[in-house]
């Protein structure tokens, strides 16, 4: 049979190979919700435009209803056959309210349709995301309150460098989730503008009221150019350029679990409830979750470059290439709320050992920066000469095989003669923590203050959204 959309020019129906390349329904299903929405403010919009009249576009509404109480049911028969989510939608309409249906499609195409249906997607996606971000960082926060003196050591070059606390290290990662949840809210300020309306990629000699569909989806108005409208998908670039460089932070702190947890390190215990065992080796507990979230950044960043890839040579308007948007994406989006509510789970299972932490800390000499910055400020010396005594220090500290603190005071005064025992009380961790108060410095007090701020945020947030 030709088909039932275009069957007035076509007498054959499509090969077999031709359906399976072009159909999407599998993939398109899932904005269903979305497209009945359009559908119906597109069907009010037409009817009080006198384009068609009030008792079809009631017919219409009442049927849109049926179908998606259909589809939610699972009772809807998807066809292959149909192409895409449209079509099946304008199909199933035509059986149960008849020929009204076919007065649906006036004054819009599939093209404009498919973008204003993937922008409302985008949109509700960003939202549960956000949702998501703003539950990670309120157990981050509510651990970093906990762990606020807690000292762990800090790292630069994967080397002990200086004490920091825990909650400070937690804190880090609730900085980084609310830029991520500001790139969201970016991309979603941009996208929030309707295609609706600018049809196939011309507009419409019919009077239409694009400010009303825009207003009736939540749109703050109808995108300006109907080109632009059906041709760009910028707003899922956008969207998942945030996505990826949300999921690269993500990233980061799952290899930091990862780290943390191996045997080798030991800083921290994650429960059975995000580990596995191993088949063969009894004592194993491995950090599964942390690793696959590692792994799933891998996911999102392809289906950015994927798309851009696809995007890159398209001249305008809509091309059949731009159907290939969705599939990447949908599975990006799902991979990123996984992997935040994944995080989310670790951050509340995670116990830190806190005596390993503490030991750790003050290891390789972590505190040598402390005893320069004594030099420095009790004997006034300039800070490069400080480094260089503070070096020798090391050195002889090193020498002996015992930490800063252990080195006899004598062996310290035949380096620096001006040093006096006060030196001695910069070199423990927790004085070393305590010191740091500078903004945004590691010091126990900075970070419960810190910590309280952004509970009160969240809370806030929380609250208006
Ligand atoms: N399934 C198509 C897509 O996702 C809908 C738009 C089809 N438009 C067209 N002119 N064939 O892009």
């Amino acid at each position: 049979m030709s088909n039932k959309m275009w069957g007035g020019r076509f007498g054959e129906g499509p090969d077999a190979i031709m359906e399976e390349i072009n159909v999407s329904i599998d993939v398109d299903r899932h904005l269903y919700a979305q497209d009945i929405a359009a559908s119906k403010a597109h069907a009010a919009m037409l009817s009080a435009q006198g384009i068609i009249t009030a008792s079809d576009a009631k017919n219409i509404a009442r049927g849109l209803d049926t179908i998606l109480s259909e589809i939610d049911k699972g009772s809807f028969d998807f066809k292959r056959a149909l192409e895409d989510i449209h079509m099946n939608v304008e199909s199933r309409l035509g059986e149960l309210i008849g020929p009204a249906s076919g007065r649906l499609h006036t004054a819009r195409s599939r093209n404009d349709q498919v973008a204003t249906d993937f922008r409302l997607y985008v949109r509700d996606t960003i939202d549960e995301i956000d949702a998501s971000l703003a539950a990670f960082q309120h157990a981050l926060v509510t651990r970093a309150l906990e762990h606020a003196g807690t000292v762990m050591p800090g790292f630069t070059h994967l080397q002990t460098a200086q004490p920091v606390t825990f909650g400070h290290h937690l804190l880090a990662y609730v900085e980084m989730a609310a830029r991520d949840r500001g790139r969201f809210a970016d991309a979603r300020k941009r996208l929030n503008e309707s295609p609706l309306g600018a049809a196939a990629l011309a507009g419409t000699s019919f009077p239409i009221d694009r400010n009303a569909t825009a207003k009736a989806l939540g749109f703050i108005r109808p995108m300006a150019n109907s080109l632009d409208a059906v041709s760009d998908r910028d707003f899922v670039l956008e969207t998942l350029a945030a996505a990826t460089i949300a999921s690269v932070h993500l990233s980061r702190f799952a290899e930091e679990i990862v780290i943390w947890t191996s045997p080798l390190v030991g800083l921290v215990r994650l429960s059975d409830k995000f580990t596995s065992g191993s088949s063969i080796m009894p004592q194993k507990r491995n950090p599964d979750a942390a690793e696959l979230v590692r792994a799933k950044t891998g996911r999102v960043i392809g289906a950015l470059t994927g798309l851009l890839i696809v995007m890159k040579g398209l001249p305008l308007a809509y091309q059949k290439d731009m159907q290939e948007d969705k599939q990447g994406a949908m599975e990006a989006f799902g991979a990123l709320s996984l992997a935040v509510r994944a995080m989310t789970g670790m951050v509340l299972d995670i116990v830190p050992d806190e005596a390993k932490m503490k030991a750790a800390a003050g290891e390789g000499y972590a505190t040598a920066t402390d005893l320069a910055d004594w030099l420095v400020r009790t004997l006034k010396m300039p800070f490069r000469d400080a480094h260089h005594v503070t070096g020798r220090i090391v050195g002889a500290a090193s020498g002996q095989g015992v930490p800063l603190h252990e080195l006899p005071l004598k062996d310290m005064q035949a380096i620096e003669p001006k040093i006096t025992r006060e030196a001695l009380s910069v070199l423990s961790v927790e004085a070393s923590v305590k010191s740091r108060v500078s903004y945004g410095g590691t010091a126990p007090k900075n970070v419960a203050a810190q910590a309280k701020a952004w509970l009160k945020r969240l809370e806030k947030q929380r609250k208006l959204g």
